[in-house]
């Protein structure tokens, strides 16, 4: 048996999680302590049952559980733990193969790393260092889009500036950042009246902001395809093609950040294919390895890889786990299990019946502003007015009591204020969605009628 409350008390008395207070969580009885997993549940230690809506962090792509991972972890592991500086091993000679052949166009050389904080520092490293080998030594700013996330680690989580993560603390900005509009049709900055109107007017904006700081002082524009942080923002189909298109004009490294995107999270198997645009620099985590181990990668193309080649010309980056041979396995296993089972395409087919049901829960609840998505990656915006699309305020906690009553009715959700953030594992079947689908109704409902 279990002491919960003792692993609870111990977690309270000396774990640091993510975006809470330890003395907060004591209070309410959290954290809840998980101790098994299969496909798309997970297990507390008291034996409570819950979907884990967003497999973790929007990353357990392939759902938990399956035993040829932990397998091939555990051969791996018995054969070689890890590998001299110098050498390199079969699994990722094998892996950085794979990525290759599955990255658009002439994405081919791989930079791995543990996580998505690292490859899109990494991303931002090599930008930097392919312009100076280039002998352009003026460029040294990064675009990013406003309300994406990057990564938490000392550069990536200046980009964006999501919203609800103060950033104040760790002033002064890292120097020469520079923020251009979301395509986000909901809220659309620059005054767009729909997916397409605002992608053309936000690319608008961006060419003008290139000018505005001179194109040749600008290394890279970073950018998520559908940004997962404001719960799926789709940008019209304008955006990327016109995106790559003003990259190529003023020389610029187009970053795209597939973290979340990559590996069948939005019906393809990286989102930009979506548009058949190919990005000088992908960045990959989460749904690499679908969290069974930290790994992840930055992906260049050919011609970003060769400014680094040479006598004295080298990336000069070490990090100690990138390229873990242990990693490396199962990663492959991992993308053998999305590949061989279909999960690219479940994604995309439950994806489309997941909104479809989603759209339903608007026509019924008026305070559902929003529902948007693009395979399984969706999100819901709640509102005070549908009209105005006037928030709730801050105050009215829509967020954390959100959270509380999905768990009452078996769900794991995350909110994001007023967001609520969907990216279940891609094995995920038709009842699941509709359990999870009533579980949304009915504590939608519940904050309904309580506010
Ligand atoms: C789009 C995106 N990029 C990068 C990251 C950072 O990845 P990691 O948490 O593995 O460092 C995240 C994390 O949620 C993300 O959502």
């Amino acid at each position: 048996m279990t002491d919960t409350q003792a692993i609870r008390d111990l977690a309270n008395k000396h774990l640091w999680m993510p975006i809470r207070s330890w003395t907060d969580m004591g209070e309410r009885g959290e954290p809840i302590v998980i101790d098994r997993a299969d496909g798309i549940r997970v297990v507390d230690t008291d034996g409570h049952e819950w979907i884990d809506v967003n497999g973790g962090y929007s990353s357990v792509s392939a759902g938990y559980g399956h035993i040829e991972i932990a397998e091939a972890m555990r051969d791996q592991m018995k054969q070689l733990s890890y590998w001299p500086e110098g050498t390199t091993t079969p699994p990722l000679a094998q892996l950085v193969r794979k990525l290759a052949e599955l990255a658009p166009g002439d994405l081919e050389r791989v930079w791995p790393v543990s996580g998505g904080s690292e490859a899109n520092e990494t991303a931002l490293k090599i930008a930097r260092g392919y312009h100076r080998r280039h002998g352009d030594v003026g460029r040294y700013k990064v675009i990013s889009l406003k309300g994406t996330y990057h990564g938490g680690t000392g550069v990536t989580m200046w980009l964006g500036r999501p919203a609800g993560i103060t950033l104040e603390d760790y002033e002064p900005e890292y120097p020469g950042l520079v923020y251009a509009p979301l395509p986000n049709s909901y809220r659309c900055e620059r005054g767009g009246e729909n997916a397409s109107d605002c992608a053309v007017r936000c690319i608008k904006a961006l060419e003008d902001i290139i000018l505005f700081q001179g194109p040749d002082t600008i290394v890279a524009i970073i950018a998520e395809t559908v940004c997962s942080s404001l719960g799926a923002a789709v940008p019209g189909d304008e955006y990327w093609p016109m995106l790559r298109q003003i990259c190529d004009k003023y020389g610029i490294l187009l970053i795209d950040d597939e973290v979340v995107c990559g590996f069948g999270r939005t019906g393809k198997m990286f989102g930009v294919e979506h548009w058949d645009v190919v990005p000088d620099i992908m960045t990959v985590a989460k749904g690499l390895s679908s969290s069974y181990l930290p790994v992840g990668a930055t992906i260049t193309s050919g011609d970003v890889a060769d400014a680094f080649v040479g006598e004295g010309n080298a990336f000069k980056q070490a990090l100690t786990y990138g390229g873990h041979p242990v990693s490396a396995v199962v990663a492959l296993k991992n993308i053998e299990i999305i590949e061989t089972r279909g999960m690219v395409e479940n994604s995309a087919k439950m994806g489309e019946y997941f909104l479809g049901q989603l759209q339903e829960l608007k026509e019924k609840h008026s305070i559902v502003g929003d529902v948007r998505g693009l395979g399984l990656l969706m999100g819901i915006e709640l509102v005070a007015d549908r009209e105005t699309k006037e928030r709730f305020p801050d105050s009215l906690r829509i967020g954390e009591r959100l959270v509380e009553k999905f768990r009452s009715h078996g769900l794991l959700l995350r909110t994001m204020g007023t967001i609520i953030q969907l990216g279940p594992p891609l094995l995920i079947t038709q009842n699941d969605v509709d359990e999870i689908v009533r579980g949304l109704d009915a504590a939608i409902g519940e904050i309904e009628t309580e506010l």
